[in-house]
């Protein structure tokens, strides 16, 4: 057992809460929009073909702003080509993962299931094979109220309104070799400054996100935002951090460790924007839009950037990059997103990546069944209690030994506050010791004119850590009440084992 001391002070306080740091990333890619979300057979199926089971699970995991349509896929996608009447729409070969892309959903469609959904949408636009003018017809073709050869086509196409989209991706991954497109950081970050400039004459509302890099390993990181930013600082509002974390040669605590490395690339980026603000002599702070993490397999066999369609040809949805997860993944899950909410300062916006059936929280059979992975419950639990305010909460505790990073506190915590009260989110990274926390919340009682009371306690723990929600086994994995939480005075106390992530709400 080891001790984990520290206090919950609603006067540490970090910055708001931007709700976009609870968003997802929907990509066409193997069975995420086609039998995934959009499957007209099913008897879920509503009139326009969308799954409602997958509806309901996608509003209670609480996703705010939705990344779309890609990823990879979209630096070969022709937005066009989702627009117009279904059975007119071409077929075309998605060179990105090996497979035919029908256009069944585009703009439109997925625009439909949002609203069903209830998040905001966040487009990416081509800048792999295609380059500024596309950008601006598809910025004016959703967002422009005006009599336009565009505007009148998405009329025509059943949209009186704007979409009125407000966040934008200028590319994806332009720094990775495996991107169509895939340039170097000078010639990304000259077209990504023009084609800012050019939409922003569309539309000066919006707010745009430039390519950092597609991770923190990749040899170009830190001279790529370096550069991007000298190309961009005054275009743009966001650079773009993408990262995914996996148990690698079953060293189970060195992947408990995933939280610190978040934590050093989202600081050694607002590093780099800011000294390419000092250089410009720019009070500017660039914010970061963590538009794709998660935990994923990505260097298993047959996983990761070349898990293509095993068969021959070019199907439709194929089975791709359907990770399942376990309860330790679902720890360094929850653990993340502690490290985001404690970088909300500079984090702005985040995507989950993805939501269904691509390295999903949410699964679907077809014709069967949908059911929420490991990984559900930490996102769906932090997004619903997560408060106005991220307040720091400095906690002692011990430590283990990382080969990459040293010696790493054992226990990571955050919280945030709001008028009705405090939400604990705590993560127990040791997988031989249980933590013994103790939480002095006098400050919260001061702030609150009262002491609080414990209202929810969830824990994410199992005796196995290698359990998971498969089709057979559903529900085999879930949260329950935090067991021998006690608050006593000031004191919160409760006993975390090894491997868990739980969540308290005191109001
Ligand atoms: O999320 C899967 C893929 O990971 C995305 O298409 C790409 O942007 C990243 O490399």
């Amino acid at each position: 057992m080891t001790s984990a001391h520290g206090s919950v002070d609603p006067r540490l306080a970090i910055s708001d809460v931007d709700r976009r740091l609870f968003g997802g990333f929907v990509e066409h890619l193997g069975r995420h929009i086609y039998d995934g979300i959009h499957e007209p057979a099913h008897p879920s199926a509503d009139a326009d073909g969308f799954r409602t089971d997958v509806i309901e699970l996608v509003k209670e995991l609480g996703v705010s702003t939705i990344r779309y349509p890609g990823g990879n896929f979209v630096s070969g996608y022709r937005w066009e080509d989702g627009v117009g009447p279904v059975d007119q729409r071409p077929r075309r070969l998605d060179l990105a993962w090996h497979s035919t892309e029908t256009n069944e959903v585009g703009l439109h469609e997925f625009s439909d299931w949002l609203e069903k959904v209830g998040s905001d949408l966040m487009l990416a636009v081509n800048l792999g094979t295609r380059g500024t003018q596309e950008a601006i017809d598809l910025l004016e073709y959703a967002n422009v109220d005006a009599e336009t050869d565009w505007t009148r086509q998405r009329r025509a196409n059943g949209r009186d309104e704007p979409l009125a989209v407000k966040m934008w991706c200028l590319g994806n991954e332009m720094d990775g070799p495996w991107q169509l497109g895939h340039r170097n950081a000078d010639d990304y970050g000259k077209l990504a400054s023009r084609t800012a400039k050019g939409m922003r004459m569309v539309d000066p509302g919006i707010e745009l996100v430039v390519c950092g890099s597609s991770g923190s390993g990749m040899p170009t990181f830190g001279s790529w935002e370096r550069t991007v930013l000298e190309h961009t600082f005054d275009d743009v509002d966001f650079i773009s951090c993408h990262s995914y974390y996996q148990e690698m040669g079953g060293n189970a605590q060195e992947f408990l460790a995933s939280g610190v490395d978040m934590a050093r690339f989202i600081e050694s980026v607002v590093s780099i924007a800011d000294a390419v603000a000092a250089t410009k002599k720019s009070d500017k702070r660039i914010m970061i839009s963590f538009d794709e993490w998660n935990v994923w397999y990505l260097h298993a066999e047959g996983g990761g950037q070349n898990d293509k369609p095993k068969e021959t040809g070019w199907p439709v949805a194929p089975r791709l990059l359907e990770d399942q997860y376990h309860a330790l993944d679902a720890v360094v899950f929850g653990d993340l997103m502690i490290t985001l909410l404690q970088h909300a300062d500079r984090v702005r916006s985040a995507s989950l990546a993805q939501l269904v059936n691509v390295i999903a929280p949410i699964m679907t059979e077809p014709g069967g069944i949908a059911w929420r992975q490991t990984t559900f419950f930490p996102f769906s639990i932090t997004s619903r209690l997560t408060g106005d305010r991220v307040v720091r909460v400095p906690v002692t505790a011990g430590t283990f030994t990382s080969e990459r990073f040293g010696e790493v506190a054992a226990v990571n915590a955050v919280a945030t506050v709001d008028d009705d009260g405090v939400s604990l989110f705590v993560v127990n990274r040791s997988t031989t010791d249980a933590a013994d926390l103790r939480l002095d919340l006098a400050a919260v009682a001061a702030q609150f004119g009262r002491q609080l009371h414990v209202t929810e306690s969830h824990l994410l723990h199992e005796d196995d850590m290698y359990a998971a929600n498969t089709l057979e086994d559903p529900e085999r994995v879930g949260v329950r009440p935090l067991e021998g939480l006690a608050l006593d005075g000031d004191a919160l106390t409760a006993t975390l084992p090894p491997v868990s992530w739980a969540a308290v709400r005191l109001a």
